[in-house]
């Protein structure tokens, strides 16, 4: 896929590619800062994404800008939020793997597009894609991984934090590593990837 911006745009809101495109209301690309530093990538829409066509709009988003907020960015600013998959798996199940296969190229060609120094997995499903990996968050946090050359961290989504607050301090922990290695990769000491 070598679509640029509105073409890439185009193919999302039109895509037919598998049976989630059936029962969505919109599709939801993702939003921010198209050259951003930092990328955050969640699982797919609930409810509230699916009506608005945007990112993290509902309750786990409020959590996720105040993630963001807590580590001095901003929605939009320096910052890039996407999903593994672009339509609402019905019920907010996990999409199956064929539906995030046939959503990749499109995370993959944003990946590509916006270059960002970073990238932080929110979340089993955000990890087990981006990382062709079945390991828990809990064994993969902490250090630094790679999607395609790009370094990424993980950690947990904030719909889990939501139900479950002794986990928060570890994904606070998680977001300051996130602040440590983005500050190397931007004065070039990325002698550990
Ligand atoms: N959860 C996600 O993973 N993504 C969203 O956009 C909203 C909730």
């Amino acid at each position: 896929m070598r679509m640029e911006w509105p073409g890439l745009k185009e193919a999302v809101a039109s895509c037919v590619d598998c049976p989630l495109h059936a029962k969505r209301n919109k599709t939801v690309f993702g939003v921010g800062d198209e050259n951003a530093d930092w990328l955050f990538v969640g699982e797919g829409p609930g409810a509230d994404e699916d009506a608005q066509g945007e990112p993290f709009v509902g309750q786990a988003g409020k959590l996720l800008d105040s993630m963001l907020a807590a580590i001095n960015l901003k929605r939009g600013k320096n910052v890039y939020i996407a999903n593994v998959i672009k339509c609402r798996p019905p019920g907010n199940r996990n999409p199956a793997p064929g539906e995030a296969l046939a959503c990749e190229p499109y995370l993959h060609r944003q990946i590509e597009l916006i270059q960002p120094r970073l990238i932080v997995a929110l979340g089993k499903v955000a990890v087990s894609n981006l990382l062709a990996t079945d390991a828990s968050i809990a064994s993969l946090r902490g250090r630094l991984h790679q999607y395609r050359g790009i370094p990424l961290i993980v950690t947990y989504h904030p719909a889990y934090l939501l139900r479950s607050l002794p986990d928060k301090a570890k994904a606070w922990a998680d977001l300051c590593f996130a602040v440590k290695a983005m500050g190397d990769l931007q004065s070039g000491k990325n002698g550990s990837i």
